[in-house]
């Protein structure tokens, strides 16, 4: 049986609030590439975040920082050729939309129109309220992104959890707000107490998705990379790994080596 209530055949901004709306939980994952990106809308994803993290899974960086607008819109349009059924949500890179509102304007524009996609996420509060409100404007989708962001590590110096404090949950409170009030459609609230993050969900009218904030959000998102156990460094308690595809690579590779140094690959069979 399908765990959706509905069967969407295509799942909009629209329908993610309905799931809301109806007590079905969102189920959102990363993707930078077509063949994954085809997997994982195959099995069904609602939401497929192209995500900044690429900056660290796909090309090897210690931070998000680094990944360019360029780099987002060709990771970006290999995952929307793949895609029958998920929405699309693209991360607008570091320094492509917090200097201005009429530069995360454009910026937002050459991710929807050379990359396919379907909506952009924007890490930030009332920082940058201009920013979302000139995309939305534009008739843009904005998913919000609140909590840990990790575009802001240098001024955090940790990724650990955010918004323990009274003062800095009041913010994040407030911030959620604002963002359902200019339009956001959805908000990823990352790294944040449990308590909060429901407080939160139970407060806004749009779709909260979680990534170590617990189970009274509306949905949850992972890195593929490390749900899939590809990753091995990165342990964080949130984390549930589904599969071991580190080590099944692993041994996949040494086999490969082993049997073409031993003259076993290719065989009989295997050649023209
Ligand atoms: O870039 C990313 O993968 C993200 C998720 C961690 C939410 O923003």
């Amino acid at each position: 049986m399908s765990a959706s209530k509905n069967d969407y055949k295509r799942i909009t901004t629209n329908s993610l609030v309905e799931m809301k709306q109806n007590g079905e939980k969102i189920a959102m994952l990363t993707a930078y590439d077509y063949t994954m990106a085809k997997i994982v809308d195959k099995a069904g994803i609602d939401i497929i975040l192209v995500g900044d993290s690429a900056s660290n899974v796909m090309a090897g960086h210690e931070t998000t920082l680094p990944i360019t607008l360029d780099q987002m819109i060709y990771h970006a349009s290999s995952v929307v050729r793949a895609i029958k059924r998920s929405l699309v949500v693209v991360d607008l890179p570091f320094g492509s939309y917090q200097g201005n509102s009429k530069s995360a304007l454009e910026s937002a524009i050459r991710i929807m129109k050379e990359a396919g996609a379907h909506s952009v996420k924007l890490e930030g509060g009332s920082e940058i309220r201009e920013s979302i409100s000139r995309i939305l404007t534009a008739g843009i989708p904005v998913m919000g992104h609140l909590g840990l962001t990790p575009q802001s590590i240098y001024k955090f110096g940790t990724y650990t959890v955010r918004a323990k404090e009274k003062q800095e949950a009041e913010k994040l409170k407030e911030d959620a707000k604002l963002l359902e009030q200019l339009g956001c459609f959805a908000l990823v609230l990352e790294k944040v107490p449990a308590k909060l993050a429901k407080e939160v969900a139970e407060s806004i009218s749009i779709p909260v998705i979680g990534i170590g904030a617990g189970n009274g959000v509306d949905g949850q998102v992972l890195v593929m990379h490390d749900m899939l156990g590809m990753t091995q460094e990165f342990s964080p308690r949130f984390l549930r790994r589904y599969a071991d595809l580190h080590t099944e690579m692993s041994s996949a590779f040494k086999n490969y080596i082993s049997d073409v140094k031993n003259r076993d690959f290719p065989n009989e069979n295997e050649q023209y």
